[in-house]
Protein backbone atom coordinates (compact mmCIF):
# COMPACT_ATOMS: atom_id res chain seq x y z
CA UNK A 1 0.00 0.00 0.00
CA UNK A 2 2.78 2.24 1.13
CA UNK A 3 4.34 1.75 -2.35
CA UNK A 4 1.69 1.82 -4.32
CA UNK A 5 1.01 5.59 -2.87
CA UNK A 6 4.53 6.49 -3.22
CA UNK A 7 4.80 5.50 -7.25
CA UNK A 8 1.30 8.29 -7.44
CA UNK A 9 3.04 10.59 -5.68
CA UNK A 10 6.24 10.11 -7.86
CA UNK A 11 3.64 10.27 -10.79
CA UNK A 12 2.67 13.64 -9.56
CA UNK A 13 5.83 15.23 -8.97
CA UNK A 14 7.18 13.84 -12.68
CA UNK A 15 3.93 15.17 -14.33
CA UNK A 16 4.33 18.56 -12.39
CA UNK A 17 8.24 19.14 -13.31
CA UNK A 18 7.11 18.62 -16.92
CA UNK A 19 4.60 21.63 -16.84
CA UNK A 20 5.92 23.76 -15.01
CA UNK A 21 9.24 23.48 -16.75
CA UNK A 22 10.63 26.35 -18.56
CA UNK A 23 12.16 24.30 -21.62
CA UNK A 24 9.35 21.71 -21.31
CA UNK A 25 9.98 18.78 -23.82
CA UNK A 26 8.26 20.27 -26.74
CA UNK A 27 5.86 23.30 -27.01
CA UNK A 28 2.49 24.18 -29.04
CA UNK A 29 2.81 23.10 -33.49
CA UNK A 30 4.30 25.34 -35.07
CA UNK A 31 3.78 26.60 -38.59
CA UNK A 32 5.25 24.16 -41.50
CA UNK A 33 8.57 25.77 -42.54
CA UNK A 34 8.22 26.42 -46.43
CA UNK A 35 8.90 23.93 -48.93
CA UNK A 36 12.34 22.49 -49.64
CA UNK A 37 12.46 23.25 -53.99
CA UNK A 38 15.34 20.83 -54.47
CA UNK A 39 17.19 17.88 -53.30
CA UNK A 40 19.70 20.44 -52.30
CA UNK A 41 17.58 22.47 -50.24
CA UNK A 42 16.33 19.58 -48.24
CA UNK A 43 19.48 18.25 -47.83
CA UNK A 44 20.92 21.32 -46.31
CA UNK A 45 18.04 21.44 -44.17
CA UNK A 46 18.78 18.64 -42.64
CA UNK A 47 22.75 18.00 -43.12
CA UNK A 48 24.49 16.51 -39.94
CA UNK A 49 27.89 18.26 -41.04
CA UNK A 50 27.53 21.03 -38.71
CA UNK A 51 26.71 18.87 -35.82
CA UNK A 52 30.22 16.76 -36.45
CA UNK A 53 32.15 19.91 -35.57
CA UNK A 54 31.34 19.59 -31.73
CA UNK A 55 30.26 15.74 -31.73
CA UNK A 56 32.82 13.90 -33.79
CA UNK A 57 32.37 10.64 -32.23
CA UNK A 58 29.01 10.23 -32.46
CA UNK A 59 28.87 11.66 -35.71
CA UNK A 60 31.67 8.94 -37.27
CA UNK A 61 29.59 6.33 -35.89
CA UNK A 62 26.33 7.60 -37.18
CA UNK A 63 28.29 7.55 -40.49
CA UNK A 64 29.08 4.11 -40.17
CA UNK A 65 25.20 3.03 -40.24
CA UNK A 66 22.34 2.49 -42.59
CA UNK A 67 20.59 5.46 -41.21
CA UNK A 68 23.02 7.54 -42.79
CA UNK A 69 22.57 6.54 -46.25
CA UNK A 70 18.89 5.78 -46.06
CA UNK A 71 17.93 6.04 -49.36
CA UNK A 72 21.35 4.44 -50.86
CA UNK A 73 20.98 1.29 -48.56
CA UNK A 74 23.57 -1.65 -49.34
CA UNK A 75 23.11 0.07 -52.02
CA UNK A 76 19.91 -1.95 -52.68
CA UNK A 77 16.96 0.82 -51.48
CA UNK A 78 17.31 2.87 -53.94
CA UNK A 79 17.16 0.08 -57.15
CA UNK A 80 14.28 -1.51 -55.11
CA UNK A 81 12.43 2.44 -54.79
CA UNK A 82 12.30 2.41 -58.90
CA UNK A 83 10.92 -1.29 -59.16
CA UNK A 84 8.19 0.02 -56.29
CA UNK A 85 7.58 2.92 -59.03
CA UNK A 86 7.68 0.62 -62.31
CA UNK A 87 6.15 -3.00 -61.39
CA UNK A 88 3.84 -1.00 -59.03
CA UNK A 89 2.45 2.59 -59.08
CA UNK A 90 2.47 2.87 -62.56
CA UNK A 91 0.91 -0.20 -63.31
CA UNK A 92 -1.85 0.11 -60.42
CA UNK A 93 -4.78 1.80 -62.40
CA UNK A 94 -5.89 4.36 -59.34
CA UNK A 95 -2.17 5.02 -58.26
CA UNK A 96 -2.28 8.48 -60.52
CA UNK A 97 1.03 7.56 -61.71
CA UNK A 98 1.81 6.27 -65.86
CA UNK A 99 4.72 8.60 -65.77
CA UNK A 100 7.70 9.55 -63.36
CA UNK A 101 6.63 13.11 -63.64
CA UNK A 102 3.31 12.39 -61.98
CA UNK A 103 5.61 11.25 -59.16
CA UNK A 104 4.57 13.06 -55.83
CA UNK A 105 5.42 13.26 -52.35
CA UNK A 106 2.14 11.34 -51.07
CA UNK A 107 2.64 8.78 -53.70
CA UNK A 108 6.51 7.82 -52.50
CA UNK A 109 5.30 8.15 -48.82
CA UNK A 110 4.85 3.76 -49.12
CA UNK A 111 8.54 4.35 -48.99
CA UNK A 112 9.66 7.75 -47.93
CA UNK A 113 7.35 7.70 -44.25
CA UNK A 114 10.57 5.51 -42.90
CA UNK A 115 13.20 5.90 -44.96
CA UNK A 116 12.92 10.11 -45.70
CA UNK A 117 10.41 11.18 -43.09
CA UNK A 118 11.55 14.69 -44.22
CA UNK A 119 10.71 14.68 -47.75
CA UNK A 120 7.04 16.12 -46.40
CA UNK A 121 8.89 19.06 -45.90
CA UNK A 122 9.47 19.30 -49.61
CA UNK A 123 7.69 19.60 -53.27
CA UNK A 124 6.72 17.02 -55.34
CA UNK A 125 9.45 18.70 -57.78
CA UNK A 126 11.67 17.26 -55.05
CA UNK A 127 10.07 13.67 -55.41
CA UNK A 128 10.82 13.65 -58.84
CA UNK A 129 14.83 15.05 -58.54
CA UNK A 130 14.96 12.03 -56.23
CA UNK A 131 13.51 9.33 -59.04
CA UNK A 132 15.68 10.99 -61.57
CA UNK A 133 18.54 11.17 -59.33
CA UNK A 134 18.49 7.15 -58.81
CA UNK A 135 17.63 6.24 -62.70
CA UNK A 136 20.71 9.03 -63.86
CA UNK A 137 22.92 6.94 -61.48
CA UNK A 138 22.02 3.73 -63.02
CA UNK A 139 22.70 4.81 -66.23
CA UNK A 140 26.35 6.03 -65.63
CA UNK A 141 26.79 2.44 -64.23
CA UNK A 142 25.56 1.26 -67.07
CA UNK A 143 27.40 3.45 -69.38
CA UNK A 144 30.63 3.25 -67.01
CA UNK A 145 30.90 6.50 -66.38
CA UNK A 146 32.04 6.04 -62.92
CA UNK A 147 32.94 9.87 -61.68
CA UNK A 148 29.41 10.39 -62.95
CA UNK A 149 28.04 7.15 -60.58
CA UNK A 150 30.18 8.28 -57.74
CA UNK A 151 29.18 11.35 -58.10
CA UNK A 152 24.55 10.66 -58.01
CA UNK A 153 25.70 8.40 -55.60
CA UNK A 154 26.85 10.97 -52.96
CA UNK A 155 24.07 12.89 -53.66
CA UNK A 156 21.76 9.78 -53.23
CA UNK A 157 23.30 9.62 -49.55
CA UNK A 158 23.04 12.44 -48.50
CA UNK A 159 19.36 12.13 -48.33
CA UNK A 160 19.32 9.99 -44.71
CA UNK A 161 18.07 10.24 -41.84
CA UNK A 162 20.35 12.20 -40.22
CA UNK A 163 20.84 13.75 -36.62
CA UNK A 164 18.07 16.45 -36.96
CA UNK A 165 15.53 13.72 -38.21
CA UNK A 166 15.86 11.35 -35.03
CA UNK A 167 16.97 14.46 -32.29
CA UNK A 168 13.73 16.78 -34.11
CA UNK A 169 11.55 15.55 -36.30
CA UNK A 170 10.27 12.28 -34.74
CA UNK A 171 11.99 12.95 -31.52
CA UNK A 172 8.86 13.02 -30.14
CA UNK A 173 5.75 11.05 -29.94
CA UNK A 174 3.40 11.44 -27.95
CA UNK A 175 2.65 15.10 -29.46
CA UNK A 176 -0.25 16.58 -27.44
CA UNK A 177 1.18 15.36 -23.96
CA UNK A 178 4.74 16.19 -24.65
CA UNK A 179 4.04 18.86 -27.39
CA UNK A 180 5.62 19.26 -30.74
CA UNK A 181 9.56 19.35 -31.73
CA UNK A 182 10.61 23.14 -31.99
CA UNK A 183 12.79 24.32 -34.84
CA UNK A 184 15.14 25.61 -32.29
CA UNK A 185 15.82 22.80 -29.97
CA UNK A 186 17.67 19.71 -30.17
CA UNK A 187 15.69 16.97 -27.84
CA UNK A 188 17.53 13.98 -26.08
CA UNK A 189 17.60 13.64 -21.93
CA UNK A 190 19.35 17.16 -21.28
CA UNK A 191 17.69 20.79 -21.04
CA UNK A 192 19.13 23.96 -21.29
CA UNK A 193 21.27 25.89 -23.38
CA UNK A 194 22.95 24.23 -26.33
CA UNK A 195 25.98 26.06 -28.35
CA UNK A 196 24.59 25.35 -31.65
CA UNK A 197 24.06 28.61 -33.78
CA UNK A 198 20.43 27.88 -35.07
CA UNK A 199 19.39 24.94 -31.91
CA UNK A 200 20.07 27.09 -29.27
CA UNK A 201 18.43 24.42 -26.80
CA UNK A 202 18.26 21.50 -25.21
CA UNK A 203 14.81 19.84 -23.96
CA UNK A 204 14.47 16.26 -22.79
CA UNK A 205 12.61 13.96 -25.61
CA UNK A 206 10.93 11.13 -23.22
CA UNK A 207 10.68 8.06 -25.37
CA UNK A 208 14.15 8.56 -27.24
CA UNK A 209 15.75 6.32 -25.17
CA UNK A 210 12.92 3.63 -25.41
CA UNK A 211 12.04 1.47 -28.01
CA UNK A 212 8.85 2.99 -29.20
CA UNK A 213 10.65 5.51 -30.47
CA UNK A 214 12.67 3.34 -32.79
CA UNK A 215 9.32 1.68 -33.63
CA UNK A 216 8.18 4.42 -35.36
CA UNK A 217 9.94 3.50 -38.87
CA UNK A 218 11.00 -0.57 -37.69
CA UNK A 219 7.39 -1.16 -38.59
CA UNK A 220 4.44 -3.58 -36.78
CA UNK A 221 3.16 -4.66 -40.31
CA UNK A 222 1.09 -2.81 -43.21
CA UNK A 223 0.86 0.28 -42.96
CA UNK A 224 -2.84 1.07 -42.87
CA UNK A 225 -2.90 4.67 -42.50
CA UNK A 226 -1.62 4.72 -45.98
CA UNK A 227 -4.33 4.54 -49.28
CA UNK A 228 -1.95 1.51 -50.28
CA UNK A 229 -0.82 0.07 -47.35
CA UNK A 230 3.19 -1.05 -48.07
CA UNK A 231 5.00 -3.34 -45.62
CA UNK A 232 8.85 -3.35 -45.67
CA UNK A 233 10.35 -3.95 -41.92
CA UNK A 234 8.04 -5.27 -39.04
CA UNK A 235 10.27 -5.90 -36.69
CA UNK A 236 8.85 -3.60 -33.83
CA UNK A 237 5.47 -5.93 -34.24
CA UNK A 238 7.73 -8.53 -33.44
CA UNK A 239 9.53 -7.19 -30.62
CA UNK A 240 6.51 -6.22 -29.01
CA UNK A 241 4.27 -9.96 -29.58
CA UNK A 242 6.79 -11.94 -29.37
CA UNK A 243 9.58 -10.89 -27.67
CA UNK A 244 8.22 -8.59 -24.51
CA UNK A 245 4.99 -10.64 -24.56
CA UNK A 246 7.66 -13.76 -23.34
CA UNK A 247 9.30 -11.43 -20.68
CA UNK A 248 11.74 -9.88 -22.41
CA UNK A 249 12.81 -6.33 -20.85
CA UNK A 250 15.49 -4.83 -22.39
CA UNK A 251 15.25 -2.03 -25.31
CA UNK A 252 16.18 -1.51 -29.21
CA UNK A 253 18.75 1.01 -27.45
CA UNK A 254 20.43 -1.26 -24.93
CA UNK A 255 21.19 -4.54 -27.35
CA UNK A 256 22.07 -2.52 -30.46
CA UNK A 257 23.89 0.72 -28.92
CA UNK A 258 24.68 0.20 -25.33
CA UNK A 259 25.25 -3.28 -24.76
CA UNK A 260 26.87 -3.55 -28.29
CA UNK A 261 29.04 -0.20 -27.26
CA UNK A 262 28.60 0.67 -31.59
CA UNK A 263 26.28 3.99 -29.85
CA UNK A 264 25.22 5.54 -33.09
CA UNK A 265 26.77 2.78 -35.51
CA UNK A 266 23.38 1.34 -35.48
CA UNK A 267 24.08 -2.26 -36.91
CA UNK A 268 22.68 -5.53 -37.47
CA UNK A 269 24.17 -8.92 -38.73
CA UNK A 270 26.58 -7.09 -40.73
CA UNK A 271 28.89 -6.37 -37.72
CA UNK A 272 30.42 -9.24 -35.45
CA UNK A 273 29.21 -7.60 -32.06
CA UNK A 274 26.08 -8.44 -33.37
CA UNK A 275 26.48 -11.30 -34.78
CA UNK A 276 27.96 -13.03 -31.43
CA UNK A 277 24.86 -12.13 -29.54
CA UNK A 278 22.45 -12.94 -32.35
CA UNK A 279 22.05 -17.09 -31.15
CA UNK A 280 23.24 -19.53 -29.31
CA UNK A 281 23.89 -22.67 -31.06
CA UNK A 282 24.14 -26.44 -29.68
CA UNK A 283 25.84 -28.94 -31.77
CA UNK A 284 25.25 -32.32 -30.61
CA UNK A 285 26.71 -35.37 -33.27
CA UNK A 286 26.93 -39.14 -32.85
CA UNK A 287 27.68 -41.71 -35.25
CA UNK A 288 26.39 -45.03 -35.07
CA UNK A 289 27.18 -48.34 -37.05
CA UNK A 290 24.12 -49.21 -38.81
CA UNK A 291 24.31 -53.18 -40.69
CA UNK A 292 21.53 -52.13 -43.43
CA UNK A 293 21.77 -55.36 -45.45
CA UNK A 294 24.07 -57.97 -46.10
CA UNK A 295 24.88 -56.82 -49.26
CA UNK A 296 26.34 -53.48 -48.02
CA UNK A 297 27.82 -54.42 -45.26
CA UNK A 298 28.48 -52.33 -42.13
CA UNK A 299 27.18 -48.91 -42.71
CA UNK A 300 28.21 -45.58 -40.50
CA UNK A 301 25.62 -43.04 -40.15
CA UNK A 302 26.30 -39.49 -38.90
CA UNK A 303 23.61 -37.98 -36.38
CA UNK A 304 23.65 -33.92 -36.15
CA UNK A 305 21.36 -32.42 -33.43
CA UNK A 306 21.76 -28.96 -34.45
CA UNK A 307 19.64 -26.27 -31.57
CA UNK A 308 19.59 -22.59 -32.16
CA UNK A 309 17.59 -20.20 -30.01
CA UNK A 310 17.76 -16.67 -30.92
CA UNK A 311 18.67 -14.20 -28.40
CA UNK A 312 17.70 -11.14 -30.64
CA UNK A 313 14.75 -8.70 -29.34
CA UNK A 314 12.56 -10.19 -32.26
CA UNK A 315 12.84 -12.15 -35.04
CA UNK A 316 15.38 -12.63 -37.53
CA UNK A 317 15.54 -12.02 -40.95
CA UNK A 318 13.54 -9.09 -40.97
CA UNK A 319 12.31 -6.98 -44.33
C1 LIG B 1 29.23 24.41 -30.98
C2 LIG B 1 29.15 23.04 -30.52
C3 LIG B 1 27.90 22.23 -30.80
C4 LIG B 1 27.24 22.09 -31.99
C5 LIG B 1 27.52 22.74 -33.33
C6 LIG B 1 26.19 21.11 -31.74
N1 LIG B 1 26.21 20.69 -30.45
FE1 LIG B 1 24.94 19.41 -29.55
N2 LIG B 1 25.80 19.72 -27.77
C7 LIG B 1 26.95 20.46 -27.57
C8 LIG B 1 27.35 20.34 -26.19
C9 LIG B 1 28.57 20.95 -25.56
C10 LIG B 1 26.37 19.52 -25.55
C11 LIG B 1 26.34 19.04 -24.14
C12 LIG B 1 25.73 20.07 -23.23
C13 LIG B 1 25.73 19.58 -21.80
O1 LIG B 1 25.99 18.39 -21.56
O2 LIG B 1 25.40 20.38 -20.94
C14 LIG B 1 25.42 19.17 -26.59
C15 LIG B 1 24.31 18.38 -26.36
C16 LIG B 1 23.51 17.83 -27.37
C17 LIG B 1 22.41 16.92 -27.17
C18 LIG B 1 21.87 16.44 -25.84
C19 LIG B 1 22.65 15.24 -25.38
C20 LIG B 1 22.04 14.52 -24.22
O3 LIG B 1 22.80 13.94 -23.45
O4 LIG B 1 20.82 14.52 -24.10
C21 LIG B 1 21.94 16.59 -28.39
C22 LIG B 1 20.80 15.65 -28.70
C23 LIG B 1 22.72 17.32 -29.36
N3 LIG B 1 23.64 18.08 -28.71
C24 LIG B 1 22.53 17.22 -30.73
C25 LIG B 1 23.12 18.10 -31.62
C26 LIG B 1 22.72 18.19 -33.01
C27 LIG B 1 21.66 17.35 -33.67
C28 LIG B 1 23.50 19.15 -33.58
C29 LIG B 1 23.45 19.67 -35.00
C30 LIG B 1 22.19 20.31 -35.36
C31 LIG B 1 24.38 19.68 -32.54
N4 LIG B 1 24.11 19.02 -31.37
C32 LIG B 1 25.31 20.68 -32.72
C33 LIG B 1 27.63 21.18 -28.52
C34 LIG B 1 27.25 21.35 -29.83
C1 LIG C 1 7.52 1.09 -41.87
C2 LIG C 1 8.70 1.76 -42.36
C3 LIG C 1 9.18 1.38 -43.75
C4 LIG C 1 8.52 1.52 -44.94
C5 LIG C 1 7.13 2.08 -45.17
C6 LIG C 1 9.44 1.03 -45.96
N1 LIG C 1 10.61 0.61 -45.39
FE1 LIG C 1 12.16 -0.30 -46.32
N2 LIG C 1 13.08 -0.64 -44.55
C7 LIG C 1 12.66 -0.12 -43.35
C8 LIG C 1 13.60 -0.51 -42.31
C9 LIG C 1 13.48 -0.12 -40.85
C10 LIG C 1 14.58 -1.32 -42.94
C11 LIG C 1 15.81 -1.97 -42.35
C12 LIG C 1 15.63 -3.03 -41.37
C13 LIG C 1 14.80 -4.21 -41.63
O1 LIG C 1 14.72 -4.74 -42.73
O2 LIG C 1 14.22 -4.64 -40.63
C14 LIG C 1 14.23 -1.37 -44.35
C15 LIG C 1 14.95 -2.06 -45.31
C16 LIG C 1 14.73 -1.96 -46.67
C17 LIG C 1 15.55 -2.56 -47.69
C18 LIG C 1 16.79 -3.41 -47.46
C19 LIG C 1 17.92 -2.45 -47.23
C20 LIG C 1 19.22 -2.81 -47.86
O3 LIG C 1 19.95 -1.85 -48.21
O4 LIG C 1 19.55 -3.99 -47.96
C21 LIG C 1 15.04 -2.19 -48.89
C22 LIG C 1 15.58 -2.56 -50.26
C23 LIG C 1 13.87 -1.37 -48.63
N3 LIG C 1 13.72 -1.25 -47.26
C24 LIG C 1 13.08 -0.76 -49.60
C25 LIG C 1 11.84 -0.17 -49.34
C26 LIG C 1 10.94 0.31 -50.36
C27 LIG C 1 11.22 0.25 -51.86
C28 LIG C 1 9.83 0.78 -49.74
C29 LIG C 1 8.56 1.32 -50.36
C30 LIG C 1 7.89 0.45 -51.28
C31 LIG C 1 10.04 0.62 -48.30
N4 LIG C 1 11.27 0.05 -48.11
C32 LIG C 1 9.14 0.98 -47.32
C33 LIG C 1 11.52 0.63 -43.12
C34 LIG C 1 10.50 0.83 -44.04
C1 LIG D 1 18.28 6.78 -35.62
C2 LIG D 1 18.12 7.87 -34.68
C3 LIG D 1 19.31 8.71 -34.30
C4 LIG D 1 20.14 9.41 -35.14
C5 LIG D 1 20.12 9.44 -36.66
C6 LIG D 1 21.03 10.15 -34.30
N1 LIG D 1 20.77 9.90 -32.99
FE1 LIG D 1 21.71 10.72 -31.36
N2 LIG D 1 20.68 9.50 -30.13
C7 LIG D 1 19.67 8.64 -30.52
C8 LIG D 1 19.19 7.91 -29.37
C9 LIG D 1 18.11 6.85 -29.35
C10 LIG D 1 19.96 8.35 -28.26
C11 LIG D 1 19.86 7.88 -26.81
C12 LIG D 1 20.75 6.69 -26.62
C13 LIG D 1 20.58 6.06 -25.27
O1 LIG D 1 19.61 6.36 -24.57
O2 LIG D 1 21.46 5.25 -24.90
C14 LIG D 1 20.88 9.37 -28.78
C15 LIG D 1 21.80 10.08 -27.99
C16 LIG D 1 22.55 11.15 -28.45
C17 LIG D 1 23.40 12.00 -27.62
C18 LIG D 1 23.58 11.86 -26.14
C19 LIG D 1 24.90 11.23 -25.77
C20 LIG D 1 25.23 9.95 -26.46
O3 LIG D 1 26.28 9.92 -27.12
O4 LIG D 1 24.48 8.97 -26.37
C21 LIG D 1 23.97 12.94 -28.46
C22 LIG D 1 24.94 14.03 -28.08
C23 LIG D 1 23.50 12.66 -29.80
N3 LIG D 1 22.64 11.58 -29.76
C24 LIG D 1 23.86 13.38 -30.92
C25 LIG D 1 23.60 12.96 -32.23
C26 LIG D 1 24.21 13.53 -33.41
C27 LIG D 1 25.17 14.68 -33.41
C28 LIG D 1 23.73 12.84 -34.48
C29 LIG D 1 24.12 12.97 -35.95
C30 LIG D 1 25.50 12.76 -36.26
C31 LIG D 1 22.78 11.85 -33.98
N4 LIG D 1 22.76 11.94 -32.62
C32 LIG D 1 22.04 11.00 -34.78
C33 LIG D 1 19.16 8.49 -31.80
C34 LIG D 1 19.73 9.01 -32.94
C1 LIG E 1 13.14 7.74 -39.09
C2 LIG E 1 13.06 6.29 -39.21
C3 LIG E 1 13.96 5.43 -38.36
C4 LIG E 1 14.20 5.51 -37.01
C5 LIG E 1 13.61 6.51 -36.01
C6 LIG E 1 15.09 4.42 -36.69
N1 LIG E 1 15.39 3.71 -37.82
FE1 LIG E 1 16.65 2.14 -37.96
N2 LIG E 1 16.48 2.13 -39.98
C7 LIG E 1 15.58 2.89 -40.68
C8 LIG E 1 15.69 2.58 -42.08
C9 LIG E 1 14.85 3.18 -43.19
C10 LIG E 1 16.72 1.62 -42.20
C11 LIG E 1 17.20 0.94 -43.48
C12 LIG E 1 18.02 1.81 -44.35
C13 LIG E 1 18.38 1.08 -45.63
O1 LIG E 1 19.26 0.22 -45.61
O2 LIG E 1 17.77 1.40 -46.66
C14 LIG E 1 17.20 1.37 -40.85
C15 LIG E 1 18.23 0.49 -40.53
C16 LIG E 1 18.48 0.05 -39.24
C17 LIG E 1 19.36 -1.05 -38.89
C18 LIG E 1 20.24 -1.83 -39.85
C19 LIG E 1 19.54 -3.03 -40.39
C20 LIG E 1 20.43 -3.86 -41.28
O3 LIG E 1 19.88 -4.50 -42.18
O4 LIG E 1 21.65 -3.88 -41.09
C21 LIG E 1 19.27 -1.23 -37.53
C22 LIG E 1 19.96 -2.28 -36.70
C23 LIG E 1 18.38 -0.21 -37.03
N3 LIG E 1 17.92 0.55 -38.09
C24 LIG E 1 18.04 -0.03 -35.69
C25 LIG E 1 17.40 1.10 -35.20
C26 LIG E 1 17.28 1.42 -33.80
C27 LIG E 1 17.81 0.57 -32.67
C28 LIG E 1 16.60 2.59 -33.72
C29 LIG E 1 16.24 3.39 -32.49
C30 LIG E 1 17.34 3.83 -31.66
C31 LIG E 1 16.28 3.01 -35.08
N4 LIG E 1 16.78 2.08 -35.94
C32 LIG E 1 15.55 4.15 -35.42
C33 LIG E 1 14.69 3.81 -40.16
C34 LIG E 1 14.70 4.27 -38.85
C1 LIG F 1 17.92 -8.55 -26.78
C2 LIG F 1 18.67 -7.74 -27.72
C3 LIG F 1 17.94 -7.04 -28.83
C4 LIG F 1 16.83 -6.22 -28.74
C5 LIG F 1 16.01 -5.90 -27.51
C6 LIG F 1 16.59 -5.71 -30.08
N1 LIG F 1 17.51 -6.22 -30.95
FE1 LIG F 1 17.57 -5.88 -32.96
N2 LIG F 1 18.96 -7.33 -33.17
C7 LIG F 1 19.65 -7.91 -32.13
C8 LIG F 1 20.68 -8.77 -32.66
C9 LIG F 1 21.65 -9.60 -31.85
C10 LIG F 1 20.58 -8.68 -34.08
C11 LIG F 1 21.46 -9.36 -35.12
C12 LIG F 1 20.79 -10.58 -35.67
C13 LIG F 1 21.60 -11.26 -36.76
O1 LIG F 1 22.82 -11.39 -36.68
O2 LIG F 1 20.96 -11.65 -37.73
C14 LIG F 1 19.48 -7.77 -34.36
C15 LIG F 1 19.03 -7.43 -35.64
C16 LIG F 1 18.25 -6.33 -35.91
C17 LIG F 1 17.92 -5.82 -37.22
C18 LIG F 1 18.26 -6.48 -38.54
C19 LIG F 1 17.17 -7.48 -38.86
C20 LIG F 1 17.47 -8.40 -40.00
O3 LIG F 1 17.03 -8.16 -41.11
O4 LIG F 1 18.13 -9.41 -39.76
C21 LIG F 1 17.20 -4.68 -37.02
C22 LIG F 1 16.64 -3.79 -38.10
C23 LIG F 1 17.03 -4.50 -35.60
N3 LIG F 1 17.66 -5.53 -34.96
C24 LIG F 1 16.35 -3.45 -35.00
C25 LIG F 1 15.87 -3.50 -33.68
C26 LIG F 1 14.84 -2.64 -33.15
C27 LIG F 1 14.21 -1.50 -33.90
C28 LIG F 1 14.60 -3.05 -31.87
C29 LIG F 1 13.57 -2.54 -30.90
C30 LIG F 1 12.18 -2.56 -31.36
C31 LIG F 1 15.51 -4.15 -31.60
N4 LIG F 1 16.24 -4.40 -32.73
C32 LIG F 1 15.59 -4.82 -30.39
C33 LIG F 1 19.41 -7.75 -30.77
C34 LIG F 1 18.34 -7.04 -30.25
Amino acid sequence: MKKALTIVLACAAAAALVSFNAYGAGGPKTEPRPKAKTIKELVERYDSSKCAECHEDVHDQWAGSLHAKSILGTPRTAPTILTAIDKGLKLFPYSGVKEDSDITVESLRMCMKCHLPQLDEATDDVAREIVATIRNWQQAYRDSDHDKAEKLEATIASLNISCKVCHNKVAIIHKYADGYPQPDTVYGSKEGDHEDAVYTKMAEAPALGESIFCGQCHGQGPNFELDHPSQCATLYGSYLFAYTAHGGSESCQDCHMRKSELGHNIQAYRDETMIKMAVDVKVEERSLFWRKNKEDGVLPIGVVDVEIHNKAGHGIPDG
